[in-house]
């Protein structure tokens, strides 16, 4: 993988690279990163899901930021969608995140308000030794019986909002001892996330691909009028893929 600025250098690690970022945490609340990927015209998924718009490029980088991170956060469409499990890290993420003063493993944290989650999704059926069980974060608006299905794979948690809004999620999080969230999207948490002025990271990866269709951006739903200026901090590129980390520009 080539970093194309600030540069160039011809031959970069990205496990070496991402863990290693300050990230200095904000008030009162984490660093945010988000992550995402879409495809040379905008697309965040085809039939559904962003598998098709990886490859192993993405992947290193993939893992490299999540070894950036204390607490993985996700949207329950996103967790439906990709059906995910609990994050289990490769010895190399782990000896990333160890000399970086992280845990060996981040945590998990769905969101969802209505706790409509298939509990033979992989992060609720598939437990291994090591594993932490996933934390979801929901409203207070969430039906006890949905929260007792949910509580014997999972740790639930009700926020004091109806709808847990960003502030109380990464309230939440921070109490819990978060330097660094990662949200892994989707599109609608992250416009919230967008409105709420939170995002502090942007890592996007752009594939060489034209998918058409009428996917999201990877950023949807914001009711912002006035669009948040970031930076590029780095630029990186392999297998014809670019990787973009933007970081929040100061307002003024
Ligand atoms: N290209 C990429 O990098 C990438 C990354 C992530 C996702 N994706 C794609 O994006 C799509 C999913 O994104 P999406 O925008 O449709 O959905 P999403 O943002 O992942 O999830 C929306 C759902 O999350 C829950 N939620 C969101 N905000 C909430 C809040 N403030 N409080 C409580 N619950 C909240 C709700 O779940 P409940 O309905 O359970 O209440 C809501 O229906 C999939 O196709 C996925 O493959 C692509």
């Amino acid at each position: 993988m080539r970093r194309l600025l600030p540069g160039p250098v011809a031959d970069v690690d990205p496990m070496e690279l991402y863990p290693a970022l300050a990230r200095p945490k904000p008030a009162g609340r984490p660093w945010l990163m988000v992550n995402m990927i879409a495809s040379a015209d905008g697309a965040v998924a085809v039939e559904g899901t962003s598998g098709a718009l990886g490859n192993p490029a993405d992947e290193a980088v993939f893992s490299a930021v999540r070894a950036s991170a204390d607490w993985i956060v996700a949207a329950a469409g996103t967790v439906r969608a990709e059906r995910y499990g609990l994050p289990r890290p490769a010895a190399a993420s782990r000896r990333a995140r160890l000399a970086a003063g992280r845990t060996e493993r981040p945590r998990l944290a769905v969101v969802s308000a209505s706790l409509d989650l298939d509990l033979g999704l992989p992060l609720f059926s598939d437990r291994r030794p090591g594993d932490t069980p996933p934390v979801v974060l929901t409203g207070s608006a969430a039906a006890t019986e949905a929260v007792k299905r949910l509580e014997p794979f999972s740790e639930v948690v009700r926020l004091r909002s109806p709808r847990p809004q960003p502030a109380e999620i990464l309230a939440e999080l921070d109490h819990r001892g978060a330097g660094v969230v990662l949200s892994e999207g989707g599109p609608s948490f992250n416009g919230q996330l967008a409105d709420a002025g939170v995002i502090d990271e942007l890592c996007l990866s752009v594939a060489a691909l034209l998918v058409g269709g009428a996917s999201s951006r990877i950023v949807h739903g914001s009711v912002r009028s006035v669009p948040s200026r970031m930076r590029i901090d780095h630029l990186l590129e392999a297998s014809d893929t670019l990787f973009i980390r933007y970081v929040a520009a100061p307002t003024g």
